[in-house]
């Protein structure tokens, strides 16, 4: 029997992680894990409790007294608040423009990696986000940084928005992209960049396959040498 590894995938909104981490997994009958849903959904929270995502002490003892599940499975990770499935709600305008506040936190950020490298002590995770391979699992055996132009990152998610009938504007997803990365990118802790030991991989010219294959080639390769 091989061992197991652990893959972290990091890389700016968009760029096709958690679609491909999602294939990889299921190739590698691993388990994928969303940490950006995490964040999510601690955002999410915030909202409906008019809780000031700016406040570092209040957003700590609202994740105190909130129960945040993510449950694994084909199509993803279902996301569960306090018992409530809010895996769709997570993904609003409202919630995407708050978590880069919210994940800003040190404290916050401090709790949600020490769940995150629970879920992956076992090895055989998937994990994407942004601070996988430089904080949440430095030792993991495959990092993935991947990467491709704001343009195009943003006419994914605008023509994701289109195809589930979801109102869009292109030029408005390029500036909400621009923003958030640029605050995950400069923030003070654990901020958006590429482990030293990370093989990077440009994904703006290339399909979902290629992206996924490439990293399946990359990751059975390091678990033949494991
Ligand atoms: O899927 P998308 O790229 O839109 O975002 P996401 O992966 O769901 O992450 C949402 C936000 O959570 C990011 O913009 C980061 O602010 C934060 N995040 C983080 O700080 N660290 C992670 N490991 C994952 C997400
Ligand atoms: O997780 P992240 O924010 O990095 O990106 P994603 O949600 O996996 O991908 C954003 C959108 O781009 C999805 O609709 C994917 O189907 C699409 N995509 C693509 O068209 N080509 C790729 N090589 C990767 C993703």
């Amino acid at each position: 029997v091989m061992d197991k590894i652990n893959i972290a995938i990091d890389g700016p909104a968009g760029a096709g992680k958690s679609t491909v981490a999602k294939i990889v997994a299921s190739e590698l009958h691993y388990t994928y894990i969303d940490t950006g849903a995490m964040y999510r959904a601690l955002a999410w929270k915030a909202l409906h409790t008019d809780t000031d995502i700016e406040h570092e002490a209040s957003l700590i003892s609202l994740l105190e007294n909130t129960s945040i599940e993510i449950y694994p499975g084909d199509e993803g990770n279902k996301v569960f608040v306090d018992t409530q499935d809010v895996t769709e709600e997570i993904r609003s305008s409202e919630v995407t423009a708050s978590v880069s506040a919210v994940s800003a936190h040190y404290g916050v950020r401090e709790q949600m990696v020490t769940t995150q490298q629970r879920l992956a002590m076992k090895k055989g995770a998937v994990l994407d986000g942004r601070d996988i391979g430089t904080v949440v699992l430095p030792d993991a055996e495959l990092k993935i940084f991947l990467i491709a132009s704001v343009e195009e990152r943003a006419q994914r998610r605008h023509r994701e928005n289109v195809d589930n009938g979801r109102p869009s504007e292109l030029q408005t997803i390029l500036k909400d992209i621009q923003v958030r990365d640029e605050k995950d990118m400069n923030r003070e802790i654990s901020p958006l960049v590429k482990a030293t030991d990370a093989v990077e991989i440009d994904s703006t010219r290339l399909t979902i396959e290629e992206v996924a294959d490439k990293i399946c080639a990359l990751a059975r390769e390091r678990i033949s040498m494991s």
